[in-house]
């Protein structure tokens, strides 16, 4: 571990004839912990400054995984530095040592994945709401609900209708429409009841829905009124879960491109 020119006593000690069982036959491993310190230094500090480049980066998984393997090299030695470990005495023993090594290992690393692995998976429910969002988007699309024959949805380059108002940003506006209702209701209402309250148009600067039509504010009450029959409600709360995905520009960026 150490340069053993440095220090004429080590060089001295290097020099004794390792004969097993024979006293001094057992010496300390010098420089376990600067090994790890200088290995966390290099995993920590170096590694993030490798350029991108290269084409290689190692994420926070790789580099914990690395950490752990300088760290239990490290504590290796700093065991075997306890003292001399004494050879079995019996098949028994020796059998009962290897069986302790293998589970202390493989049981480790086994639980150390089991702990680990589960963090990076996406949890279930993004998943599932992400497939939700998928199927209120094909209803959006399909002609039973041609939703797109008035609505248009820019942010994801779908170019429908006209008739309704854009809905690229609605899952971030249907909280403002309506005080005191939550977004997701808001977005329900306007389905199962559009006439309830008309969406503003844009060149009027509310952000609330107004309970009655007016042409200088708020876009006509053409949505027809049946979707609730049309549809079936797994369709509707897709269409919501779909809808309230809806941001704006900004945040579709990436993800519909
Ligand atoms: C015949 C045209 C038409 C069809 C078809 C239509 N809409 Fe609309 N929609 C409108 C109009 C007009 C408005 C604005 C007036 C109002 O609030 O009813 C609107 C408003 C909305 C709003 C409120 C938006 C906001 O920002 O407040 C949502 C949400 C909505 N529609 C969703 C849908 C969905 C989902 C479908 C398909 C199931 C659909 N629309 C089908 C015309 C339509």
């Amino acid at each position: 571990m150490s340069d053993p020119g440095t220090d004429p006593r080590e060089a001295r000690i290097e020099a004794v004839p390792l004969t097993p069982g024979a006293k001094g036959g057992w010496r300390r491993v010098k420089g376990p912990g600067i090994f790890a310190l200088a290995g966390l230094a290099a995993i920590w500090v170096l590694l993030p400054m490798v350029s991108d480049s290269w084409g290689i980066r190692f994420g926070a998984p790789y580099r914990v995984f690395f950490s752990l393997a300088v760290l239990g090299s490290a504590l290796f030695f700093i065991l075997l530095n306890w003292g001399p470990i004494p050879a079995p005495g019996s098949p028994l023993t020796t059998f009962a040592s290897i069986f302790l090594v293998y589970g202390a290992t493989v049981g480790g690393v086994m639980s150390f994945g089991l702990w680990y692995y589960p963090q990076f998976e996406i949890p279930k429910p993004a998943v599932e709401q992400a497939r939700a969002q998928e199927r209120g988007k094909q209803a959006f699309l399909s002609p039973a609900a041609n939703c797109f024959a008035c609505h248009s949805i820019e942010a994801l380059g779908i170019r429908g209708g006209t008739r309704g108002p854009d809905l690229s940003a609605v899952g971030a506006q249907a909280e403002a429409r309506k005080s005191g209702t939550p977004a997701e209701d808001y977005i329900r209402e306007s389905i199962v009841n559009p006439a309830a309250c008309l969406t503003p148009l844009p060149a009027s600067g509310l952000a609330e829905c107004l309970p009655a039509a007016d042409p200088a504010r708020t876009y006509p009450p053409l949505m027809p009124p049946g979707f609730k029959d049309r549809l079936s409600d797994e369709q509707i709360n897709d269409l919501v879960t779909f809808l309230m995905g809806l941001k704006g520009l900004a945040e579709q960026d990436g993800k519909s491109r």
